[in-house]
């Protein structure tokens, strides 16, 4: 009889290791993949955003955004096979909106932030076995343009402009170095 439950406990303990295994190797591998997708949507997102941009300033630049960030990040959700999500405390679109453990994240970025340590990237494994990679977005020079204070670098037609697409718009008031969310990228395998 000891001897048997002696047996299950075994089992029982080397099933659940294993489940919730996520070697150090695994971590790593898990968080290049992670910077490699999350640098592909950045410098996909701001390279249109900056053709925008040029082609006719923010008046242009913020309804493509409106129309077209959800469906860039899709398209490469597919490629790299991996859901791809900007979220953050100050939303602009409400589709963007964090999830329970994304605010739990969210906060600890902040928390590091304000202690003045160094942001690096988390990557876990859930309950269902899904591996998980949030990096922080720090706030550059040229986002302030529609992410800034208004009347300094958000101009008075640029605010009315987001206004009018986004009357709950929190996302603004930024400086750069912010913390102005995370990137959460979950892969499908
Ligand atoms: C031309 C105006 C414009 C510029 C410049 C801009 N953004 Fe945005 N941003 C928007 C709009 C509009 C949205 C809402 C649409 C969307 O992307 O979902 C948004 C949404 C976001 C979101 C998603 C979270 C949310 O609040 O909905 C993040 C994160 C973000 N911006 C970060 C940045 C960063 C970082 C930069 C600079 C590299 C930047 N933005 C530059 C207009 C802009």
């Amino acid at each position: 009889m000891v001897k048997k439950i002696f047996f299950l406990i075994t089992i029982v303990v080397a099933l659940v290791s294993c489940n919730t295994s996520f070697s150090e190797k695994d971590k790593e591998a898990y968080t290049l993949k992670g910077k490699e997708i999350a640098e592909a949507a950045f410098l996909e997102l701001s390279t249109q955003l900056t053709e925008q941009m040029k082609a006719g300033g923010p008046a242009q630049a913020i309804p493509f955004c409106n129309q077209k960030a959800m469906r860039i990040t899709n398209q490469l959700s597919e490629k790299f096979e991996a859901t791809i999500k900007r979220t953050s405390n100050d939303l602009r679109n409400d589709q963007n909106a964090p999830s329970k453990r994304e605010l739990e994240i969210l906060d600890e970025f902040h928390k590091t932030k304000l202690e003045g340590k160094p942001l690096k990237p988390i990557v876990e494994v859930d309950a269902t076995n899904k591996k998980h990679f949030y990096a922080p977005i720090i706030m550059k020079a040229n986002c302030l343009v529609c992410h800034g204070t208004i009347n300094e670098t958000v101009n008075i037609k640029t605010d009315s402009i987001i206004k009018s697409l986004y009357p709950n718009d929190k996302a603004i008031g930024y400086n750069e170095g912010d913390l102005r969310g995370i990137w959460s990228i979950t892969f499908k395998n």
